[in-house]
């Protein structure tokens, strides 16, 4: 006679072949329920669609399926009441559950697995979860890109100095500078779109990997979980994880698009730059210098871009050379998933906060976006223009004027109309006309140009394509 798995330690799900449990150590490298508890909700919602659909296609009795649609809401009311004893020799979350459904209801519990098998369970249930996620993020990037619209239509106008290599280049509007990071959380809310596209197909049904000699019906469970249909191949339901790297991967750029806008919050607070000042519920001070108010916030931002960044690589590393179909390798997929998740959350959300609150010191900017003579470009433009001189000449020219600027120790505005003429007799007093750093702002009307014009319909553009 062989012994029953509860006399020897055998695990009570696949304990007829054991005659001996597993050491402490193996129960510790093999447990996921410490991390995995967090798709409760999406076990739950799979399971009840899989056993609605067992009894509607005649493999589950009703009286079964009403036991386990009870017991399984129960099971849910417990957990969120924090009543649940996550038991690490259950290892995972759906034998978690599974085990109390069987305390709770009997033998019924042990038909819910008919047709299944935690390898398609576990891929159905990642895939409700990271799709709630990439929802959420869309949503709170759909914020952030408010909150960046607001900003720039307020200062639509407000000239600023234009960096290239963070050199002084040409005045731009800040209206136009926040816009940019419009386009790009906009193009990160596109990559979370199309993951989500991909993303919704149920894996649910194909149970351990080659399908089942049940008579399911996938296409019903996949309508009821939301998906839009079921997953057509069983091998690659099971050993997909793509949905979850192209999460990682989207939020890997999104936090690189984070941690520029966060740098420049960085440089535009410092006492040199004086751009911008951060609210009191957005900084913190120093123990030590009472004058200092740090940009934390924008840091940390920064910094987690760093985290994201490896979770997207954990999980490629994982995946790499994985020969079909589940091997356990796989069980590693959540926490990087679940850590990129609520950096991203928490990140975006500082950042909103950030951008709201955010005042702007127009009279800085507009001190800043003379200096460094960054209307150089405007005068060979106007050489180019009104005096009919090639583009490489009027470059060549402007070069010398700036060189003098820089030699009489003034702006270009500031020089003799006579000391131009020296430079260049074609220059006339026309030119200081476009030597001012709103007028070159505002003569850059081309379409996407940082013109206060523009800056307002693209404001009004950005509304209706984004929010
Ligand atoms: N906890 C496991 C995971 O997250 C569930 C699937 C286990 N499947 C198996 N064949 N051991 O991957």
């Amino acid at each position: 006679m062989t012994k029953a798995p509860e006399q020897t330690g055998a695990s009570a799900m696949w304990g007829g072949r054991f005659a001996g449990g597993p050491s402490a150590v193996m129960q510790r490298i093999n447990a996921s329920i410490d991390f995995d508890k967090r798709l409760y909700a999406q076990d739950i919602r799979g399971s009840k669609a899989h056993c609605a659909m067992l009894v509607e296609t005649g493999i589950l009795s009703a009286e079964d399926g009403a036991a386990i649609q009870n017991g399984l809401e129960r099971i849910r009311q417990e957990i969120e009441s924090g009543q649940f004893v996550f038991r690490t020799e259950l290892e995972d979350i759906h034998m978690n559950i599974e085990a109390r459904l069987a305390e709770l209801i009997g033998d019924a519990a042990g038909r819910l697995h008919t047709a299944r098998s935690r390898n398609d369970q576990v891929a159905t249930d990642f895939r409700l979860w990271v799709r709630d996620v990439l929802d959420g993020m869309n949503g709170a990037l759909k914020d952030l890109q408010a909150a960046l619209i607001d900003k720039a239509q307020a200062h639509a106008d407000a000239v600023m100095p234009g960096f290239t290599h963070l050199q002084a280049a040409q005045p731009v509007t800040f209206g136009h500078h926040l816009l940019a990071y419009v386009e790009m959380f906009g193009r990160d809310r596109g990559r979370l779109h199309d993951a989500r596209a991909r993303l919704n197909e149920c894996p649910l049904g194909a149970a351990a990997l080659a399908g089942t000699p049940f008579p399911i019906d996938r296409h019903q469970t996949a309508r009821e979980l939301g998906f839009d249909r079921p997953s057509a191949n069983s091998l690659d339901a099971v050993s997909d994880r793509d949905f979850a790297l192209e999460f990682l991967a989207a939020a890997a750029i999104c936090a690189v698009h984070l941690s520029r806008l966060a740098e420049e919050l960085v440089i535009w607070t410092t006492a040199q730059f004086r751009f911008v000042t951060l609210s009191d519920a957005f900084t913190t001070g120093s123990s030590i210098m009472p004058q200092k108010r740090n940009p934390d916030a924008a840091e940390l931002i920064r910094a987690k871009a760093g985290r994201v960044i490896g979770d997207l690589n954990a999980l490629l590393v994982v995946m790499k050379g994985l020969p079909l179909a589940y091997s356990k390798d796989m069980q590693d997929d959540k926490e990087p998933v679940f850590e990129a998740a609520d950096t991203m959350e928490l990140s975006i959300a500082a950042m909103t906060g950030m951008i709201r609150d955010l005042s702007v010191n127009t009279l800085r900017l507009k001190e800043a976006a003379g200096a460094g003579f960054t209307t150089a470009t405007d005068i060979a433009d106007w050489l180019v223009r009104v005096a009919g001189v090639p583009f490489r000449q009027a470059h060549h020219i402007t070069g010398r004027i700036v060189r003098l600027a820089e030699e009489q120790g003034c702006g270009l505005e500031d020089l003799s109309l006579i000391d131009l003429q020296a430079v260049d007799p074609r220059v006339t007093g026309e030119l200081y006309g476009v030597l001012g750093t709103e007028a070159s702002a505002a003569s850059r009307t081309s379409f996407g140009g940082t013109a206060p014009a523009n800056v307002i319909a693209a404001a009004k553009a950005a509304r209706q394509r984004f929010l």
